[in-house]
């Protein structure tokens, strides 16, 4: 079974699957995306995943070229395709389009790329989760608009493989001062039992991840709350998590070399980890 991708109307090989030199995703990065996870071959938190992309869309100045339903379709179909395992994420980008020639600015009559992928995907219950990760402090050199989630990621893609340079899964971007997020997921700390997660800014992508652990914390009655978490904070955490769509809740069980905690996935890791999957196991 060949992969399948949807660009611009059409089902391709993903190896066959072409854009133009002049398309501006290409040239500039001038595009955004979204990563959404399937569980039991359905779309999850979906509509958070739309209206987030609807929120990059608009930022950047592009107009949504498909309606929900031809989304869901595309999704559903890809998924049909090129799956055969319940457990799958979607990835879409969005570009503004093809020009004529190289140019910064742009015309407004553009018709935008749209690609979509969907790709089988393990999430990973046992391995890497029980043992946890280890994750390094990095300064954060990104742009003021990290909550547009743009397709012109070399700043996390440079940090991410510092990171793996560095024997380590993920770096934790610090700006002055304050740590703010993952180069490809979200923060949360632990200390004396209350988790915490920084609160959203321009400087962070809101995660859909993110936004549901807070949702089940409250649901379940687990202390947590949204404040900024500094350099010395992190350093001195009980707990630290890293969150994504495609990586759930990460326990970090090792920061800079240094033992986080006991060096063990923690506690209350356990307690939110378990809320996570039930939850998931609910919607199924
Ligand atoms: N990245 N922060 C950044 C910078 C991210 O790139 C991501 C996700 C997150 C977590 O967001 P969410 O919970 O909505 O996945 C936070 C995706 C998975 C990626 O780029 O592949």
């Amino acid at each position: 079974m060949y992969q399948q991708v949807y660009l611009n109307g059409e089902y391709q090989a993903a190896e066959q699957a072409c854009v133009p030199v002049m398309d501006r995703g290409f040239m500039f990065g001038d595009g955004v995306y979204e990563v959404i996870p399937v569980y039991a071959g359905r779309p999850f938190r979906l509509q958070q995943h739309m209206q987030r992309l609807q929120n990059s869309l608009d930022a950047i100045g592009i107009n949504n070229p498909l309606s929900q339903s031809d989304w869901e379709h595309i999704f559903s179909t890809l998924f049909a395709h090129n799956c055969d395992t319940p457990d799958a994420y979607i990835y879409l980008q969005v570009t503004r389009g093809v020009m004529q020639r190289r140019e910064h600015n742009y015309n407004a009559d553009l018709i935008p790329t749209v690609l979509v992928m969907c790709h089988s995907h393990h999430y990973a219950l046992t391995d890497s989760k029980t043992a946890g990760i280890k994750a390094i402090t990095v300064e954060d050199n990104r742009w003021a608009d990290c909550y547009i989630k743009s397709i012109n990621l070399l700043p996390n893609v440079l940090r991410k493989q510092q990171a793996m340079n560095q024997e380590a899964t993920e770096a934790i971007l610090i700006r002055e001062g304050y740590a703010v997020e993952g180069s490809a997921s979200n923060l949360f700390i632990v200390k004396d039992d209350v988790i915490r997660t920084p609160p959203k800014s321009r400087y962070m992508l809101g995660g859909i991840t993110r936004d549901l652990i807070i949702e089940l914390c409250h649901d379940n009655k687990v202390v947590m709350g949204e404040k900024e978490i500094s350099e010395d904070e992190l350093h001195d955490a009980d707990e630290i998590w890293m969150t994504s769509s495609t990586k759930e809740i990460m326990p970090v069980t090792e920061l800079n070399q240094h033992k986080v905690g006991r060096g063990v996935p923690g506690p209350k890791w356990n307690q939110v980890q378990k809320i996570f999957q039930a939850y998931k196991q609910k919607l199924q």
